[in-house]
């Protein structure tokens, strides 16, 4: 018989002995045995992974700071050579000579630390100068940038070791996916007109009533949004974007739709200038590109301040394409400082006056979807956007005091729940240098002890003081980057240790990408409409969304 033909005979053609045979329970379980014996070839899940898994299941479904096995996701992003990894910024001499020492005594510290950074009991932090929206606009840019889902907090490892599954620039990856050709379920393909005049998609709001922006300037009564919403699987819920993260609490997902009707806004300018070309591509360069510049001239100086920014933009060199691991100083410290930003109450828009952050994490998860039209987000009250707002949040101080809603996340339990000590033992886990070791690397003078300890509580003293001050000689990188925001600069923004990492890594990784605005063939300035002319800021995104008008 031709080689061709031995295949294996069709099951209609089998006689009734032979198909009892191929499927008893016995031929079954020598081939559970087979499949069991391939289980060597992978690796064991550790408790820790199986206590995250657990988030990704109803009623919470949320990958947000989950860890998951790799090759759950495609051997490409996490296995080949060309994979992004993290890495680190200080020689490695420097953080083995300062990096806190990985056992009991300094975890059970770390723990007791977090855990106390975020404790309902003490007094909330104040109020920055900085408008909240900066909080969740930080956030949304983190998730652009970087995404670990495989470091463990029981045992040190190395960051080289361990991949970011997100591309390392600012390239919106988090709102366009791969594109249109590789994830068209996130578009909305046109059915007349240029072909290639493709919208995301937009979700659709329950009626509830009132909620959004007000009008008549922002103050009259508001209108019921109906498109205000990420879009959503039918049934599910769960939202259809560039990156889960996005939807992990309602500012967040309200940031995201956001974005999306910024895409759809510059798609349909297009059309109505008669535009020629490929009206995708330029409007997604044009929405990056102006993003890309509301990052650096806008955020990035708020927070770490213009000086630093501008020295960075002068001083750091990064040819296009040249290689780059995520640092950890960045993605696990200071980048983190975001996290004490976040309040405990916010006025949402008129019908929502008093939101607790419990509410802000409950009212974009089931049963409370897809979002109700009277909890769209007013962002005149979060950015200084020019229209009016009852109320103009203002982020927290950057300190080390959290909101007490970010010790129990929503999905998690345990030492899972609690955001500040997961923040600290990664820390640990990745062994980053301490935050005196990296003031020494950049050649500023450290925080003296009795500066990391102005104007704390006794007891948060009294924790910093303890074991041989082990915390005060070698601060953990993330509460360093706090405590020296809260010191030198009143908590409005990030001092020269925190700052400079924060500044550098951003010029970094736009230098480094061949498609930013800083490598555009003609200098690029916003080519988009600004309250300033020549300048962008996240208010004027917003503006040109129009999301702050009903
Ligand atoms: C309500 C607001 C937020 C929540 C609930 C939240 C929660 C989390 C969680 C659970 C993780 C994983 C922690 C771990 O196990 O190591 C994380 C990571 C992170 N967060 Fe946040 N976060 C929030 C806001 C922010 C903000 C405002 C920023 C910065 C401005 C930020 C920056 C980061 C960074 C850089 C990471 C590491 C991401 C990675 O590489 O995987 N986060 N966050």
């Amino acid at each position: 018989m031709p080689a061709r033909d031995k295949v294996k005979t069709p099951v209609q053609h089998l006689s009734a002995q032979k198909l009892f045979e191929r499927f008893s329970l016995e031929s079954r379980n020598r081939s559970i045995e087979k499949i069991l014996k391939t289980q060597k070839d992978l690796p064991k899940v550790s408790r820790e992974k199986l206590e995250l898994i657990r988030a990704l299941k109803p009623p919470f479904k949320r990958f947000h700071g989950t860890k998951v096995p790799l090759p759950w996701f495609p051997f490409w992003l996490w296995r080949t050579q060309c994979s992004d990894k993290f890495g680190y910024l200080t020689p490695k001499a420097v953080r083995t000579a300062t990096k806190l020492p990985f056992n009991a005594t300094t975890r059970s510290l770390l723990q007791q630390l977090g855990h106390f950074m975020a404790d309902p009991a003490r007094a909330a932090g104040n109020d920055s100068t900085i408008p909240a929206g900066y909080t969740y606009f930080g956030q949304f840019v983190d998730h652009d940038i970087t995404l670990d889902i495989a470091s463990n907090l029981d045992a040190e490892q190395e960051a080289t070791a361990i991949n970011n599954m997100r591309s390392p620039s600012l390239d919106l990856d988090n709102v366009y996916g791969s594109g249109p050709a590789l994830h068209p379920y996130l578009y909305l393909f046109p059915n007349s007109g240029p072909p290639t005049a493709i919208k995301m998609l937009l979700g659709t709001n329950q009626n509830m009533g009132g909620g959004g922006p007000g009008s008549a300037g922002g103050s009259g009564p508001m209108g019921t949004p109906t498109n205000s919403d990420v879009p959503r699987m039918p049934g599910t819920n769960t939202a259809v974007i560039g990156d889960p993260r996005n939807d992990e609490n309602l500012i967040i997902s309200q940031f995201q739709h956001a974005m999306l009707k910024l895409h759809n806004q510059i798609v349909d300018a297009l059309l109505a200038a008669g535009f020629t070309g490929d009206v995708f591509l330029q409007a997604k360069r044009t929405v990056t590109w102006n993003y890309q510049w509301a990052v650096v001239h806008d955020f990035l100086k708020r927070v770490c301040g213009a000086t630093r920014v501008d020295t960075a933009l002068a001083s750091v060199t990064a040819a296009p394409n040249s290689a780059f691991a995520m640092p950890v100083e960045f993605a696990v410290a200071a980048y983190r400082f975001g996290h004490s930003m976040v309040r405990d109450f916010y006025w949402i828009n008129q019908a929502q006056i008093q939101a607790s952050l419990a509410d802000v994490f409950a009212f974009n998860r089931n049963p409370l979807l897809p979002v109700f039209s009277n909890w769209v987000v007013d962002f005149n009250a979060f950015f200084d956007t020019g229209f009016a707002a009852a109320v103009h949040n203002k982020a927290k101080k950057i300190d080390s005091t959290l909101a007490p809603g970010l010790d129990t996340l929503p999905g998690f339990t345990g030492l899972m729940a609690m955001l500040a000590t997961r923040n600290l033992l990664r820390g640990a886990a990745l062994g980053l240098p301490s935050g005196q070791g990296v003031a020494g690397h950049f050649g500023v003078a450290p925080l003296t002890a009795a500066q990391l300890k102005q104007g704390l509580s006794a007891e948060e003293t009294a924790l910093l003081d303890s074991a041989g001050g082990v915390l005060l000689t070698k601060t953990p990188l993330w509460y360093y980057v706090l405590r020296e925001a809260a010191v030198l600069h009143n908590g409005d923004q990030l001092g020269p240790v925190g700052g400079r990492i924060v500044a550098e890594t951003f010029v970094r990784i736009l230098k480094r990408d061949p498609d930013s605005f800083l490598n555009a063939a003609t200098p690029f300035t916003p080519s988009l409409p600004s309250a300033t002319p020549g300048n962008f800021t996240v208010a004027d995104l917003l503006n040109v969304a129009r999301v702050t008008v009903p």
